[in-house]
């Protein structure tokens, strides 16, 4: 036996360290599919934030029809309340897209959310916040 070192220290930090070194390049190669994953991801979301568009042109022609029938054809209320600018400035955006994704349990306004993403919920209350966009228009901006 050449020297006598501490039983395997020598050997087990060599495994040690290359087995770290394969980990690692392990870890390289998940993060760097993780990374392209989100950014394809990233990608989709983005384009689902915004609807485009044909679906922007059904989201005014549901507004304005199936929001109408109750809130109003020109929006300023019916058996719901007015949706104009003015009526809703001031309410918190959030709580407004909460309401037409999930209604408002005890009145007759249902939740749309098996019709309409978040993002498009949001989008609507965007644009009921702005001035709704006549149908013809299409979605506007
Ligand atoms: C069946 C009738 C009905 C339909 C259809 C309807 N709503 Fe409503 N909506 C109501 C009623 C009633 C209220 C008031 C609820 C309350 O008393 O809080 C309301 C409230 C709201 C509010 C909250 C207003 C505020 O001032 O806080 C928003 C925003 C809204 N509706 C958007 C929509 C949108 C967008 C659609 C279509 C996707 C829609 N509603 C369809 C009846 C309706």
């Amino acid at each position: 036996m050449p020297v006598k070192v501490a039983p395997g220290t020598r050997f087990q930090n060599a495994w040690q360290s290359s087995s770290w070194e394969r980990e690692m390049d392990r870890t390289l190669v998940v993060h760097v599919l993780v990374l392209l994953a989100l950014t394809g991801l990233g990608v989709a979301t983005a384009r689902a934030a915004e609807p485009e568009g044909e679906r922007r042109a059904e989201l005014v022609r549901m507004v304005r029809q199936d929001c109408g029938s109750c809130h109003g054809m020109t929006l300023k209320g019916g058996l719901g309340p007015a949706l104009l600018p003015e009526a809703l400035a001031g309410k918190p955006t959030d709580s407004l897209v909460a309401t037409v994704m999930d209604g408002r349990p005890g009145t007759p306004m249902p939740g749309w959310s098996r019709f309409v993403s978040e993002a498009e919920a949001a989008w609507i209350v965007e644009r009921l916040l702005s001035g709704f966009p006549a149908v013809q228009v299409g979605g506007g901006s």
